[in-house]
């Protein structure tokens, strides 16, 4: 991710100097081109003016702009990305979350993108609306069911097509009251987890991760589950990144 900064930040450099170098598009069509991971190598020492072997033949210009340059190294990754190329060790990763007001959905999404994962979107028969939210009013939803010891939120859905082949399953929710929003529970308890990694993530306004994971854990029963991190609103997807990176993925 920092290397992809100081790309960022050479952009215009680069855009001259592949200009000045007279670098054509020798891509007509933009097909299917089947990048490898030496094409991404290439690439990029070629935009950093390191030394490369002879690229005359090479069609890297895949938005057909006339020149090589970091847009065409971000579509040369997502198009690797894509492909039966991906490294298969990492395992098959789902991404399952509830996210009330969109902050838990952002952080997920990064992680779904970082990780080339699938979304399962844990989603309430009855959704919550900004007056069921409102923690201020001890009469609204929340509250009645944070007072409420048998509390239960019936999903639309806890069946996730093809989890069987899942290997790692992130599970993000939003903090209430210092927990995991309890929306997660059932998702939780009405699946298998045998066999897979397991890693809680949350959003909060201040609080932390806290034992949200380990009772999800407990709830769950089976599955390798993980630490887990929380994320603040203001996370970028360099800090998912760069913690996904911290936990061997
Ligand atoms: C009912 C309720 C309880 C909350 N309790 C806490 C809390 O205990 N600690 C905290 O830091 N934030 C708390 N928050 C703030 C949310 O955790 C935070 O805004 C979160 O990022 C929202 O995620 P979402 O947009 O994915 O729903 C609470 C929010 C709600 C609606």
């Amino acid at each position: 991710m920092k290397k992809f900064a100081l790309l960022a930040a050479t952009t215009a450099i680069f855009m001259t100097f592949c200009t000045i170098a007279g670098i054509s598009a020798v891509n007509a069509d933009n097909g299917e081109q089947n990048y490898t991971k030496e094409d991404i190598v290439y690439l990029q020492d070629f935009l950093l003016a390191r030394e490369t072997p002879d690229l005359s033949d090479k069609d890297y210009d895949l938005n057909n702009d006339g020149r090589w340059d970091v847009f065409d190294l971000c579509l040369m990754k997502r198009e690797f990305l894509g492909s039966s190329d991906l490294p298969e060790d990492t395992g098959k990763t789902l991404v399952a979350y509830y996210s009330a007001t969109g902050t838990t959905e952002r952080i997920a999404d990064y992680i779904a993108e970082e990780m080339n994962a699938d979304i399962f979107v844990i989603t309430p028969e009855e959704e919550y609306t900004s007056a069921d939210l409102n923690w201020t009013n001890q009469d609204s939803r929340v509250v009645a069911e944070h007072n409420d010891p048998e509390r239960h939120t019936e999903l639309v859905t806890t069946d996730v097509p093809d989890w069987e082949s899942y290997d790692n399953v992130f599970i993000g929710y939003p903090i209430w009251w210092q927990e995991a929003a309890w929306v997660v529970d059932d998702f939780v308890k009405n699946n298998d987890f045998t066999g897979k990694n397991v890693i809680p993530f949350c959003t909060s306004s201040s609080s932390p991760l806290g034992e949200s994971g380990v009772k999800l854990a407990e709830m769950a029963g089976t599955g390798n589950w993980l630490e887990g991190m929380r994320f603040r609103s203001s996370s970028s997807a360099d800090d998912v990144a760069e913690w996904l990176e911290e936990i061997g993925f």
